[in-house]
């Protein structure tokens, strides 16, 4: 675990306070033990990844080249002169993606996750397949013991939302459309609150193949490889403990 995390006020006893901001910026840090220097990085959506942008961006001749999963971290990247590369001309030249690092919504300790919060599920999950290592970080309030507290996630082509709608009530939850909408691919996105996930691999699975979804925000059946997790305390290295189903 790396050291305390907090602000020393001067003239006051020594106290260690730190605020949301402060834990995501400790593990937007602790991501950069992670990455492989020279290689292209795989960069999530969020807000605790553009902490981690800007820890990058900081050392970009280190790290000077990535992939990136959302317009928004895209154009961050390239404000701080990082190349931003098309995962097609990544794949195609046989280059390597050694980490992708990304946020959560919740995750457990098996390391599956809920994501999309932010929108980027899709990218998201793709860039994540393409990368060997999945670095997650997190602040300590998405360490849960059971995913669904979170409404989840679902892309959903626009002409198939009331359809999948109806099949996400039956599995007994209650699908919001997301206002604002599209996503960067042009599609939409349900909220669906009030699941139990009991079987997270399962339940990824069942909605992914309905006709209609794109993604669904369930990452279980590729758990991230490690979660950083800032606590008042500091970063604690998560692995995972297996899956019970
Ligand atoms: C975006 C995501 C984000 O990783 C997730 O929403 C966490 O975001 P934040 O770091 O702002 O809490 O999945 O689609």
């Amino acid at each position: 675990m790396n050291g305390a995390i907090g602000e020393y006020n001067p003239g006051m006893s020594k106290t260690l306070t730190p605020n949301q901001d402060e834990l995501k910026k400790a593990a937007a840090r602790a991501a950069l033990e992670h990455l492989v220097p020279g290689e292209v990085v795989g960069v999530g959506s969020g807000s605790t990844v553009n902490f981690f942008i800007d820890e990058l961006g900081a050392r970009r001749s280190q790290f000077p080249r990535a992939v990136s999963s959302s317009s928004g971290s895209t154009e961050r990247l390239r404000a701080h002169g990082i190349e931003v590369l098309d995962l097609n001309d990544v794949i195609a030249a046989g280059r390597r993606i050694p980490v992708y690092v990304d946020g959560a919504d919740e995750i457990n300790a098996s390391l599956q996750m809920v994501k999309g919060g932010g929108g980027a599920l899709t990218r998201e999950k793709i860039v994540a397949a393409a990368s060997e290592q999945f670095v997650c970080i997190v602040d300590r309030s998405k360490w849960v013991e059971q995913l669904g507290r979170f409404p989840l996630p679902v892309e959903v082509i626009p002409m198939a939302v009331e359809l999948i709608s109806v099949r996400l009530r039956r599995l007994g939850g209650q699908p919001t459309l997301r206002a604002g909408n599209a996503t960067d691919n042009g599609n939409l996105i349900l909220d669906v609150a009030g699941l139990r996930i009991e079987n997270p691999g399962s339940l990824e699975e069942e909605i992914n193949q309905w006709a209609g979804v794109v993604t669904v925000g369930l990452f279980a059946r590729q758990p991230a490889s490690v979660a950083l997790v800032a606590t008042p305390e500091g970063v604690e290295a998560r692995r995972a403990k297996p899956a019970t189903r």
